[in-house]
């Protein structure tokens, strides 16, 4: 349901608005009777968009819009007026305002306008959502002990350019901690290039990672580069690396020895400077000892390894988790945030993730937000296996906090850690990557948890 908000100092006017708006428009409308008391409905309420009279006695709108600014109270606001002053309406778009109209325009209209600004809010919510699925953003969320040591390793072997082997459970983040490697290394500005093995047939595997030259094969009517070629000065990852079949596991150790790659019927040779990350949910160790994996191979690859921890041996970040859950999959699809009632966030720490780690919260979050129009999910919509597999919370080690407001706050301190860690600790560029207004936003926060460095 959108709610809007209209705010006129003459309260007639503001609810005959208010009135039309919700039958013409179908909106949950509300009305203030002045700036202040505005904000504190903004405050209070969870409103989609607001419509604000410019000229009004003590705080008038150009305030209004101020205020929202400085409280970081992020709605969309349209301006209207009834003097026909438009030299004013657009010097309210200059504080932030989407739009404005006239208060004599036919209601129609006025709805109109309200749709177009929350589907602009929409559509950036969801492109936001998506830059971050699509990897280019997606932080990697955790401050729990295991992330803070995994954190520190990223660091220790994002800038060298040997091969990385990136291990883990299935679902548990390998492919986000390889775009987070490829972002803290000198190989930032290149692409970055994933292939999964496990997703070729094994016939084209070769070509896809090496490249051919025209007639190389059947079917290979024009040369194409491999994707060694394709992600020169940037990262090559290869995902699902035990799955390599062996003829392609010989071609690969000799590409990564050799640090050059020859195209399938090719004899020409080209330089190599990809940096190649590896993955892998199998225990290469025993691939190499039933003999699917070269062990020369394993070797090469096994210099540096990270490991991912399952979601069940960092339980203290599920609640950091779900609310980024929550957030990103509600933006994309185009929904107001939704929360958790504390008692259904036990049950979630209380469940040991070990089939498919954080994909598998992922997916009951996404579940969880589908299967009702409430924006607090409950016990209630956690799926039954969920309940049925968790064993009571007073058997967790984990001492949960109690009231939501504790668990707000655990996940906020989590997210600002992990954020601060991502970024050295260097307080402006962590604050910018947080949205704040400024590094003071960030020390103010900081000294409310009480977080330092050390
Ligand atoms: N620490 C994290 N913070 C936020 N999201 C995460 C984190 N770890 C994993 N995810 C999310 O969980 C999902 C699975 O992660 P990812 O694809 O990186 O796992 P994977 O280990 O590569 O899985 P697979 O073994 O199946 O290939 C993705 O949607 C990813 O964005
Ligand atoms: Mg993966």
């Amino acid at each position: 349901m959108t709610t809007v908000l209209v705010v006129d100092d003459v309260a007639v006017l503001a609810e005959q608005y208010a009135y039309d708006l919700k039958r013409v428009g179908g909106y949950e409308a509300l009305a203030a009777g002045g700036g202040r008391e505005a904000l504190d409905i903004l405050e209070r309420e969870a409103v989609d968009c607001v419509i604000l009279d410019l000229e009004m006695p003590g705080m008038d709108g150009f305030e209004v819009l101020r205020a929202l600014e400085r409280r970081a109270l992020r709605v969309p606001v349209i301006v209207y007026t009834g003097t026909g002053n438009y030299d004013r309406c657009i010097q309210a778009i200059r504080l932030g305002a989407q739009g404005f109209i006239d208060k004599a325009e036919p209601m129609e209209r006025v709805v109109r306008e309200v749709e177009g600004v929350l589907e602009r809010e929409r559509l950036a919510a969801q492109v936001a959502a998506l830059r971050r699925d699509l990897g280019t953003e997606a932080p990697l969320v955790g401050a729990s002990p295991a992330m803070a040591k995994l954190t520190e390793r990223m660091a220790r072997v994002a800038p060298v350019p040997s091969p990385v082997l990136i291990v883990g459970e299935s679902g548990s983040g390998k492919e986000l901690v390889a775009r987070e490697v490829h972002r803290r290394s000198g190989a930032a500005r290149g692409p970055f290039l994933a292939i999964n093995s496990a997703a070729l047939p094994a016939e084209l595997v070769e070509s896809e990672l090496f490249g051919h030259e025209r007639g190389a094969f059947t079917g290979a009517v024009t040369a194409r580069k491999g994707a060694f070629e394709a992600a020169a000065g940037g990262t090559l990852f290869l995902d699902e690396v035990g799955d390599l079949p062996p003829a392609a596991q010989a071609k690969l150790l000799r590409v990564l020895e050799q640090r050059q790659v020859t195209r399938l019927g090719g004899n020409r040779t080209i330089a190599v400077d990809a940096r190649v990350l590896a993955a892998t949910n199998r225990e290469l160790e025993k691939e190499v000892a039933a003999g699917r994996f070269r062990e020369d191979l394993f070797y090469r690859l096994n210099v540096h390894v990270l490991q991912v921890p399952p979601l069940r041996e960092r339980i203290s970040d599920v609640p950091a988790l779900v609310e980024h859950l929550l957030a990103t999959t509600c933006a994309r699809f185009g929904m107001r945030p939704k929360t958790l009632e504390p008692a259904a966030l036990e049950c979630l720490m209380a469940y040991d993730w070990r089939h498919n780690n954080v994909r598998e919260l992922r997916n009951v979050i996404e579940r969880m937000i589908i299967a009702t129009d409430r924006e607090v999910l409950s016990m209630e919509d956690v799926p039954q296996e969920i309940r049925d597999h968790a064993p009571g919370p007073q058997r967790t080690t984990y001492q949960a906090p109690r009231t939501l407001q504790e668990l707000k706050a655990e996940a906020e301190r989590q997210i600002i850690v992990a954020a601060l860690e991502r970024h050295d600790w260097h307080i402006t560029r962590t604050a910018q990557a947080l949205g704040l207004a400024d590094h003071a936003s960030l020390l103010k926060i900081m000294r409310r948890f009480g977080i330092s460095r050390e």
